[in-house]
């Protein structure tokens, strides 16, 4: 077994492990994939100033996330098909987030259902909505998630349609995998994954099998999407689904100062700054990019978050620095998941907690709550002109 003292030895190792399928859906941006790159080389870029000689005794980097206490400013972002880069995978990485102290959020395309995971991982977890056709079903997974006592919903307005990712076309990405022989030869080089699939029953849309009228089986992913997603999806789904929820509400896709006020205008608790990991809009700013200025515009009026591209606690307190309130990290945890299970996570949320206690400490402080951009080098962290509104809405 490999030593792991970071999040690239997870990614090596779920590349290892993980049929490539799954591992290609985690890993992929859409089209040339230059969001998904600009997503984290933007935050190499961004360099930190060094002090010395503080006292850098009893540190913290707890703080909160829409008013819930956090062990660290991170969450578990919400990730499709998670059960499929390890047998039960949203029940491991949920029970791994709550151990560790910070929020798990389950998205809507889950394998492992709502309930499955209150039962196994226990109440409290974060819960994504996609907004779908058909709104007796959503309003049916909203009620679900309430019953299961999720903390937050976190509603994703970046994903009526589909970004083309030029993988999961050639790989047929479906759930349960299709068995084709390219899948059946490349699985059969991944026995623990077999293995640990066969021992469990949870191999489909959890959420979704068996709660939509005439979906038994799902087909390919782009396929499903292309039909049952909501291409009508408008801020006036905001407004009900806000209302039919009743807690705390986080619009996540926010890239654009526009879309930050209406965010502000819909009485959300919160937005989350990003471009789904690369995956949607390619040729779109950094998630880092667009931060500042998002900030600067309503960041006294709502609590800004972010993710796309962290890969390390050293992104988090970039992010930080720059405002953001709370980080998500997607590939990150499904790395360590697919390399190693629940232990995996727990590797991944301790990897990124050390980096980001040592990098604060180094920079002069023992608490996030004095942090500020005066931690970064002033020429080296994006301050964009500021943009006239883009075009009709
Ligand atoms: C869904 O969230 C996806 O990015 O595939």
């Amino acid at each position: 077994m490999p030593v792991i003292t970071n999040i690239e030895d997870l990614r090596v190792l779920a590349q290892k492990r993980v049929p490539r399928m799954f591992y290609d859906y985690a890993d992929s941006g859409s089209w040339t994939e230059s969001t998904y790159r600009a997503n984290e080389s933007d935050f190499q870029s961004i360099k930190l100033r060094q002090r010395v000689a503080v006292n850098m005794e009893n540190r913290s980097t707890a703080t909160t996330m829409v008013g819930q206490k956090v062990a660290m400013p991170v969450a578990l972002a919400p990730t499709g098909l998670t059960g499929m880069q390890h047998a039960d995978g949203e029940i491991l990485a949920a029970r791994a987030a709550r151990r560790f102290g910070v929020p798990f959020t389950l998205s809507t395309m889950s394998i492992c259902s709502i309930e499955d995971v209150a039962e196994h991982a226990g109440e409290g977890f974060w819960f994504q909505l996609y907004v779908m056709r058909d709104k007796d079903f959503i309003g049916r997974l909203i009620d679900r998630a309430k019953a299961a006592r999720c903390g937050a919903l976190v509603l994703t307005l970046d994903l009526q349609i589909l970004g083309q990712r030029h993988k999961d076309l050639k790989n047929g990405l479906s759930a349960p995998p299709k068995l084709t022989v390219a899948n059946m030869i490349n699985m059969a080089t991944k026995p623990r994954w077999c293995m640990n699939m066969l021992g469990t029953k949870r191999r489909d849309f959890g959420n979704i099998v068996g709660h939509v009228s005439g979906v038994d089986d799902m087909g390919s992913l782009s396929e499903w999407t292309a039909k049952q997603f909501d291409p009508a999806l408008n801020w006036g789904d905001v407004a009900w689904i806000k209302e039919r929820w009743g807690g705390k509400l986080i619009l996540k896709g926010i890239q654009d100062v526009e879309d930050a006020r209406l965010a502000v205008q819909s009485g959300a608790d919160a937005i989350i700054v990003s471009n789904h990991g690369g995956r949607q809009l390619d040729g779109a700013q950094s998630s880092i990019g667009a931060l500042p200025d998002i900030v600067e515009a309503v960041g006294d009026q709502i609590e800004v978050h972010m993710d796309g591209g962290i890969r390390s606690g050293q992104d988090v307190l970039k992010a930080w620095a720059l405002g953001a309130r709370g980080t998500y990290i997607g590939r990150a945890f499904l790395y360590a998941l697919g390399a190693m299970g629940e232990e995996g996570v727990s590797k991944c949320l301790e990897i990124i907690h050390k980096e980001l206690d040592l990098t604060a400490a180094f920079c002069g402080h023992t608490q996030l709550a004095t942090v500020d951009s005066r931690i970064l080098l002033p020429s080296t962290y994006p301050s964009s002109p500021k943009m006239e509104p883009s075009g009709s809405m």
